[in-house]
């Protein structure tokens, strides 16, 4: 058990996830976005502040408590957290209409990149004493017309059985359920690892703050990440889930789709296992 000094919280996990972002090639990728098309999202996005200040008739003491909160998601380093639960899914939502192959999910702030590579039948590195039902997911990557996709890179990052990332809690080990998978000539991979659980967004910082206050709840369903790259294919990022899992239905990421849900058996020595494939367009 992890102790409380070395427990994870949300001005821990909070300013990890930002320095992240900010080291990450996304953060300074800039938008080809022109002139009139700023103007007309930004003023969209304003209207919904401003109708919904008309609609519940909005306070000064409501309004000033909205301006100290969205500084404390600033200064405890959340917006990666905040934007990633409650706005990504839309995006990946829209972004998802035009593409063809396995379905996608939020990247979510957790992914790491340059995480240790293997070869396509491995064990994802895990502490000699992880807890944990053991899994196990072989599949195949393929092209949209069938053709297996030999060298293709399964990039898996999960939290562990507490619900706890690597890199973003200080009590897990770097790298820790983190490892990128390469398949093998007939493209298909044996990965080796344990089931995670559902993950808590931490409720000590603003995020937390504001789902409490709202009366919601903190949680996202058990998860596996996946990042799916092959070379001359779009690269697939998602999420897979287990089926009759607890918050499966009430994600507060809302990032599960009912084509992303595994549902392992158990073998005879009690290690779950599932096959998945995942199907890539090219481009
Ligand atoms: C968050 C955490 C996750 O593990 C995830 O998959 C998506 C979002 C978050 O805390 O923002
Ligand atoms: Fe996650």
């Amino acid at each position: 058990m992890s102790t409380l000094q070395d427990s994870p919280t949300a001005a821990g996990s909070g300013a990890n996830a930002s320095e992240n972002f900010k080291a990450s090639a996304a953060a300074h990728d800039v938008a080809d976005t022109p002139p009139e098309r700023v103007a007309a999202i930004v003023t969209a996005v304003l209207k919904g502040v401003h109708d919904a200040i008309a609609e519940y008739d909005v306070s000064y003491p409501e309004f000033q408590a909205a301006k100290a909160w969205l500084m404390e998601v600033g200064d405890g380093g959340e917006w990666p957290l905040f934007m990633d639960v409650f706005v990504e899914h839309a995006v990946e939502e829209q972004v998802a209409k035009s593409q063809q192959g396995t379905k996608g999910s939020i990247l979510g702030p957790y992914y790491l990149p340059d995480q240790v590579r293997l070869p396509a039948k491995a064990e994802l590195p895990r502490r000699d004493d992880e807890k944990g039902t053991p899994l196990v997911l072989t599949g195949q990557v393929r092209d949209l017309d069938g053709t297996p996709l030999a060298g293709a890179e399964v990039d898996l990052w999960h939290a562990d059985s507490d619900g706890y990332y690597a890199g973003f809690a200080p009590h897990v080990p770097d790298g820790n359920l983190r490892g990128v998978f390469v398949t093998d000539d007939e493209g298909r991979f044996e990965i080796s690892t344990i089931q995670p659980a559902p993950y808590q967004i931490p409720t000590d910082g603003p995020t937390g703050k504001m789902i409490e206050v709202a009366g919601w709840h903190p949680w996202r369903p058990a998860h596996l990440h996946v990042q799916v790259r092959a070379e001359g294919h779009r690269t697939i990022t998602t999420q897979l889930y287990f089926a009759g899992g607890e918050w499966l239905d009430s994600d507060v990421a809302e990032a599960t789709k009912p084509e992303l849900v595994l549902d392992p058996q158990a073998d005879d020595n009690g290690v779950n296992r599932e096959s998945y494939d995942f199907v890539l367009e090219r481009g």
